[in-house]
């Protein structure tokens, strides 16, 4: 941490078009409070045709900002404009997460991290079997895919309504990744002692399919990465259904820790009075 900061008010941003909607000002000026630090967070909408000027004037340091958080429809974007994407998001494509240093721009990607910190949280020993099934093989799939290969699972079926897509990803992300169409669901669930939700199935009250988690192993864990509402359709049927269940809210929260101690300098801890806010707010929208 250089000296200025001491002095200095730093500032960070999360952009996105729409931005409204994030949370993330929540979750740092929380942050920022409990850690009697001077900085700002606060949410920047840039629309897509202005987002590589807003880039530049970041790196030219006339934005003011000291780096931020990326969200959707400019995380491929924030990636490519990078002057040092890490390999985290090399992977993915995409960025979440971008600070400058040494007067560039990095950048990475905090989804899986946030992804493997929840569940270290909330479900210790997570990560004890084999095999792990991931339902849908869309955006928010790839960084499951990447956290839970990395975590050392052996086989990763990737299970989705457009098998092309779950193939494209395991042709991406390696040999331990097996793709399947819906069909084979019940089949590559035996046995498994992971089970993950990534698609938009039962996002805010949708509806959404019986799941018959009956196959998998004993003490075997279900995980979605939606998180409103906080218990989702499969989640409440995989509880129902006698498995340890996780909310994806904690993702949300992990993920945005690393930046946090980029911008600022300090590691924030992801506490119950964090989740007590998020979960407040999701209750008045
Ligand atoms: P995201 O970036 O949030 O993952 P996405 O790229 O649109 O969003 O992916 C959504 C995922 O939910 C996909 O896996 C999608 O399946 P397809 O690839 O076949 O479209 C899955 N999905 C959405 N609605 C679904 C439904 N009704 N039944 C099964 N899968 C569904």
């Amino acid at each position: 941490m250089d000296d200025s900061r001491e002095t200095q008010s730093v500032n960070a941003f999360v952009t996105g078009y729409p931005v409204k909607h994030s949370r993330s000002p929540l979750i740092h000026g929380y942050w920022l409070k409990q850690l009697g630090l001077a900085g700002s967070y606060r949410a920047h909408e840039v629309a897509v045709e202005a987002f590589e000027a807003f880039i530049a004037s970041l790196k030219d340091g006339t934005s003011g900002f000291v780096g931020g958080n990326v969200t959707i429809p400019h995380k491929e974007a924030a990636f490519k404009l990078a002057d040092r994407p890490d390999e985290l998001s090399e992977e993915l494509g995409a960025s979440n997460t971008l600070w400058l240093e040494g007067g560039e721009l990095h950048a990475t990607n905090t989804d899986s991290r946030g992804f493997t910190a929840n569940l270290d949280e909330r479900h210790p020993g997570w990560d004890r079997s084999d095999r792990a099934v991931i339902l849908g093989a869309g955006g928010a799939s790839r960084a499951v895919i990447q956290a839970v290969r990395d975590r050392g699972f052996k086989e990763i079926h990737v299970v989705n309504r457009t098998v092309e897509r779950a193939q494209e990803l395991a042709d991406r992300f390696g040999d331990r990744i097996h793709a399947h169409p819906m069909a084979a669901l019940h089949e590559v669930m035996q046995g498994a002692g992971l089970f993950i939700n990534t698609t938009s199935l039962g996002m805010d009250g949708e509806a959404s399919p019986r799941i018959d988690f009956s196959s998998l192993a004993d003490g075997a864990v279900v995980t979605d990465i939606v998180y409103v509402p906080l218990k989702t359709p499969l989640l409440a049927q995989a509880q129902e259904q006698g498995f340890a269940i996780v909310d994806g809210l904690g993702m949300l929260l992990h993920q945005a820790v690393p930046g946090f101690e980029k911008w600022f300098g300090k590691r924030p801890a992801v506490d119950e009075t964090l989740r007590a806010l998020i979960i407040a707010d999701m209750e008045k929208h």
